[in-house]
């Protein structure tokens, strides 16, 4: 025979596995690094731990019968102040946001819970709250994401998600145990249910309604990462080896 008839996961040589093994456990561990911040930035919206419907719809359309200051107190930023300076703060919010009371009341608060990581010493990328203006614009109604924070946010999981299903795609192009119709089915869903999750944000964004939407796009796109990493992986190490080919440098064995 003239050519390696058989460029498969199971006849690959032990440094291709090796390279491909190695993206794909980091790509993975990335994956789970993820979905871990997704709990803790949306999954907490609602103020519960967990990604509910509710969090997706405080991200995006936000939760529009308060402000930002209120959903947070009563999401992430929960344990930062004693329940009776949050009930404070938020019924200063509810009141309308007076600048005179605040002087007396709420700045005291912030300058003791808040600022801390507020301020623009701290070096978190946050609001800093020594300029007051940054906790009047968040007394305001909150409509949820902005229309510059999702265009920022989409393209970077455009651009950085299609790239990490480009190469989890390559390798799992090389499956061999996996009937045509699903493995064109595991490469494309991909890219489709990015298209549906970013979509959706922007959906949900102008109506609640959507949120599910985001939910399925986000899974199903995890679905179809768990799947082709597996079956890569077993063919690579576990699946026996019976095309073995020996002649060049893919096939280093
Ligand atoms: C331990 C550090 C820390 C403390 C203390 C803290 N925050 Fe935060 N705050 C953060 C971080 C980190 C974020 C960004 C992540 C998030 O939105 O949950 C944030 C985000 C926010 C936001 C959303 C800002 C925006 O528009 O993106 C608000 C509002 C807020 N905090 C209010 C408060 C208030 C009020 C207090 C004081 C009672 C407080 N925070 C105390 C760390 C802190």
């Amino acid at each position: 025979m003239p050519f390696p008839t058989a460029s498969n996961l199971a006849s690959l040589g032990i440094s291709v596995r090796m390279l491909f093994s190695g993206y794909l456990t980091v790509v993975g561990i990335g994956y789970l690094m993820s979905l871990v911040q997704i709990l803790f930035t949306h999954g907490m919206a609602d103020g519960k731990f967990g990604l509910s419907i509710d969090d997706i719809v405080y991200s995006y359309y936000g939760n529009r019968s308060g402000s930002v200051i209120e959903s947070k107190l009563n999401g992430s930023m929960k344990g930062m102040a004693s329940e009776t300076e949050r009930f404070k703060i938020i019924q200063w919010v509810r009141d309308g946001a007076d600048p005179e009371a605040f002087k007396k009341d709420i700045q005291p608060i912030v300058q003791m819970r808040c600022i801390a990581c507020h301020s623009a010493q701290s070096g978190f990328p946050i609001p800093d709250f020594n300029d007051i203006k940054n906790i009047f614009l968040r007394a305001e109604t909150d409509n949820g994401a902005t229309f510059s924070s999702l265009t920022r946010v989409s393209h970077i999981h455009l651009f950085g998600i299609s790239f990490i299903f480009m190469f989890v795609g390559l390798i799992f192009v090389l499956a061999s145990g996996v009937p045509i119709w699903l493995k064109a089915t595991a490469i494309i869903m991909p890219y489709l249910f990015l298209l549906l999750d970013i979509t959706s944000w922007w959906l949900t964004k102008l109506n609640p309604n959507f949120a599910w939407l985001v939910i399925i796009g986000g899974g199903a796109m995890a679905a179809s990462f768990a799947f082709m990493w597996s079956v890569s992986m077993y063919e690579m190490w576990i699946m026996p080896r019976l095309h073995a080919d020996t002649r060049d440098a893919i096939h280093d064995e």
